[in-house]
């Protein structure tokens, strides 16, 4: 089990089977399949999704997979979910989400900079990428706060949802962090992204 992570306001609790419904119900919307990657069948079955994260996320001390769920502190609602997959033992994939009703409160922003701390002070992580459509600003602004840096573009990446999808790679590094105080990153300065033509 891993261990319960504390931001201001939320509190990350890994996900459980039981999570699964109301992950569906957050995840299978519309709105948030419009900018991300993924295949309406990924999303469509909570309970499914939660019992193969549990097969494939590995023993605690070689875990491939950390899925945590975010809970308001003051009145416990579930507001969203994040994720730190472990490609190789020293490098991290970073993905989030915030269920609509709490869009634009910084709570993804939250649970984006306590999982990059969690990946580097907790899991030993070098390097913790994340990979975002192009179209998708409010993402791109999360990780960009949170201190990840712009590394390029990859065309045409993913298909899904019956077009190509254009990412956005982002990544930050241990040293990155260094000097810095506060457990988050967000102070870390980062380099505009170019428009796309
Ligand atoms: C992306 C997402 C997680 C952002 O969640 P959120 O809790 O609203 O984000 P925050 O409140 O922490 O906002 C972070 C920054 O993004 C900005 N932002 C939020 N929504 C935005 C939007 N639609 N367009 C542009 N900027 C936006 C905020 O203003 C804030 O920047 P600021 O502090 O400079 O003002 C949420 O929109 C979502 O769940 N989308 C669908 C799933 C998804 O795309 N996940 C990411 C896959 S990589």
């Amino acid at each position: 089990m891993l261990p319960e992570l504390h931001t201001d306001r939320l509190i990350l609790r890994e996900a459980e089977l039981e999570d699964g419904p109301a992950l569906q119900e957050m995840q299978n919307r519309p709105e948030q399949l419009a900018l991300q990657a993924v295949e309406p069948d990924e999303v469509a079955d909570g309970t499914a999704r939660l019992q193969s994260y549990m097969e494939y996320r590995g023993p605690d001390d070689a875990r491939r997979l950390y899925v945590y769920v975010a809970h308001e502190k003051i009145r416990g609602a579930l507001v969203g979910a994040g994720a730190l997959s472990r490609p190789h033992p020293k490098i991290g994939t970073l993905g989030f989400g915030i269920a609509t009703e709490y869009w634009r409160r910084g709570y993804a922003s939250e649970t984006a900079a306590r999982l990059i701390a969690f990946g580097f002070e907790e899991v030993g992580l070098h390097r913790i990428t994340a990979d975002i459509a192009v179209e998708n600003m409010a993402s791109r602004r999360v990780v960009e706060k949170v201190g990840m840096k712009y590394e390029g573009t990859a065309r045409d990446c993913i298909y899904a949802q019956g077009r190509w999808w254009t990412e956005a790679k982002y990544a930050i590094l241990a040293r990155d962090r260094m000097g810095t105080a506060a457990p988050l990153p967000s102070a870390t300065r980062v380099d505009a992204a170019p428009t796309l033509t």
